[in-house]
């Protein structure tokens, strides 16, 4: 229970343990919010055209790594419901969040804090509970009991999520031109809910809530919430990502670069702090299998070669990232070719 910052809710000032050396804060640096990622909007049967839709996410993948989707069939009320229980998860008391205190990895549900709390240098303010979610039948029993509609909100939203993230695959997939459904089975068997919590901080200067880093995973489908803290590393600068009420925030992981060879990217962000209100973010991750072949597919190979990444499994990657948490050029060094 130590380790969890929402314990520190009413703290006045950032202990020592959580204030990062100099040249990694964000400083009071005001960063622009950008204007400039894509929002897409995913509603079919109004014009909208599915060529169009394919063009503005792969165009953004390629910029950016980052988009925004608007109508995109999750409804108001699942996403809603959703952001709720999550809030309310931590708005317990934090006696009953620490009962699902668990550092073991291997553990289907529960709670966490930063990066790895023991061997971390600095810590970073948040709280977050995580679990397994696909198939939600086979997982749903192992989730948090409390709040007491937690399980059938979070399972709804999981399989529409889910189906959402398919397909933004599937458009992915038709933009680069690979066969349909080259990114089911076990590419995307795996799915994670993970709910951040970072509390309000007495000075966001000196610290982060999640340090720079990429997503280790294939592709990441954020709820921010009406909270800023959102930042993306563009060309050198921290900018700003929007809340947008109902829309999610959709980034490619690791696996998505590599898959692509390069032409989609991964783009590196972080989580600033603010001082005045709690910012309760629910991320879903769609990842391979650990025994899944992961290696840049063929088709794009022969049309812009040569392979920038060798073959691997999921699994040999997953290793390597959790030791290199924050050094993103380091998470895909063992697993380039030379060129
Ligand atoms: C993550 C992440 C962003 C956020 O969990 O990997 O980048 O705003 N979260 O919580
Ligand atoms: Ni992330």
């Amino acid at each position: 229970m130590e380790k969890l910052i929402s314990k520190r809710f009413n703290i006045q000032s950032v202990p020592e343990s959580y204030v990062l050396p100099q040249e990694l804060r964000p400083g009071k640096l005001v960063v622009p919010l950008c204007k400039t990622i894509p929002v897409v909007d995913l509603g079919g049967g109004d014009g909208h055209d599915q060529t169009e839709i394919i063009q503005q996410i792969l165009k953004a993948s390629q910029e950016f790594g980052f988009f925004q989707v608007i109508n995109h069939g999750v409804s108001v009320k699942t996403i809603g419901d959703m952001l709720s229980v999550a809030k309310e998860f931590f708005e317990m008391p934090v006696e009953d969040i620490a009962t699902l205190y668990s550092d073991n990895l291997k553990q289907i549900c529960r709670v966490c804090t930063s990066i790895d709390y023991d061997k971390e240098e600095v810590h970073y303010w948040k709280d977050s509970l995580r679990h397994l979610c696909h198939p939600v039948e086979e997982y749903m029993h192992l989730w948090p009991q409390k709040p007491t509609r937690y399980r059938e909100v979070a399972g709804t939203y999981s399989v529409e999520v889910r189906k959402l993230g398919l397909r933004l695959l599937g458009l992915l997939g038709e933009g680069l031109g690979l066969e349909p459904g080259y990114f089911g089975n076990e590419l995307s068997k795996g799915e994670l809910l993970l709910i951040n919590n970072y509390p309000p901080c007495p000075d966001p200067s000196l610290t982060l809530g999640l340090p720079k880093h990429s997503d280790p995973n294939l592709i990441t489908l954020l709820l921010q919430g009406d909270v800023y803290g959102l930042q993306v590393f563009k060309d050198g600068q921290w900018i700003g990502i929007e809340p947008l009420p109902n829309a999610f925030v959709v980034n490619l992981g690791h696996q998505l670069q590599i898959i692509s060879n390069g032409m989609l990217r991964s783009a590196e962000h972080r989580v600033v702090t603010n001082s005045s209100v709690a910012r309760t973010t629910v991320a879903t991750f769609i990842y391979p299998s650990d025994e899944c072949i992961i290696e840049p597919a063929q088709p794009l190979v022969k049309a812009h070669g040569p392979p920038l990444y060798r073959a691997f499994q999921y699994k040999e990657f997953k290793i390597n990232y959790s030791a290199k948490f924050s050094e993103p050029e380091a998470q895909l060094a063992p697993f380039k070719l030379q060129s």
